[in-house]
């Protein structure tokens, strides 16, 4: 199978990204992860990519100077999805329309629920006994895109953020593969 270009931007841990390239691997997964980049060069996710051969850029500049360069790299390399994955960084309207129907993003919430900021807090303080994750398209309102895979986790009385948080990675982990599987299916 000839494997479709993706990109994955970061700007900490990366245990999505680590999940994506683990699914990458897989003969039958449609996309290989052909570049990294992040706006903070303490990501933990960039010795991932070191461990993995991934060619990465950290780009630690002013919005405008970021969106330039990773602009110029997604180009060169062709690149054809760009995956967000925990990049805390609102990209701008024209970046988006650049690469319109082509970037995803997760969030740990079942959006449209919980935009923005510190969702399991949230979550918790309402008394929501259900939450979860979604991957959606990114469009240019904030967590506003078409959703694609949605993972619901129940929301426990013992849970607290970090509880809470560690069952909604678990889910996000699947929710990701399958939304990549999903996007490449359609076209
Ligand atoms: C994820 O929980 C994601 O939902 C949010 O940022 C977090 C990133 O975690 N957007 P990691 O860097 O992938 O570990």
């Amino acid at each position: 199978m000839v494997k479709r270009k993706a990109c994955v931007f970061i700007s900490g841990t990366g245990t999505n990204l680590l999940s994506i390239i683990k699914n990458s691997r897989d003969y039958n997964f449609p996309a290989n992860i052909n570049l990294v980049i992040t706006n903070n060069k303490n990501a933990g996710g960039i010795n991932l990519a070191k461990k993995f051969s991934i060619p990465y850029k950290i780009i630690e500049k002013s919005k405008r100077e970021f969106e330039k360069l990773a602009i110029k790299e997604l180009r060169e390399r062709k690149i054809e999805l760009l995956c967000l994955a925990g990049f805390m960084r609102i990209l701008t309207k024209s970046f988006i329309r650049n690469f319109k129907g082509r970037i995803i993003n997760i969030h740990p919430s079942l959006l449209p629920k919980y935009k923005g900021l510190n969702t399991f807090e949230r979550v918790l303080k309402k008394g929501d006994n259900i939450t979860g994750c979604t991957v959606h398209l990114v469009n240019e309102k904030l967590d506003g895109g078409k959703a694609i895979v949605i993972k619901r986790v129940d929301v426990k009385k013992t849970d607290n953020i970090k509880k809470l948080k560690k069952k909604v990675q678990i889910e996000e982990y699947k929710a990701y593969q399958i939304a990549i599987r999903k996007i490449f299916s359609f076209n």
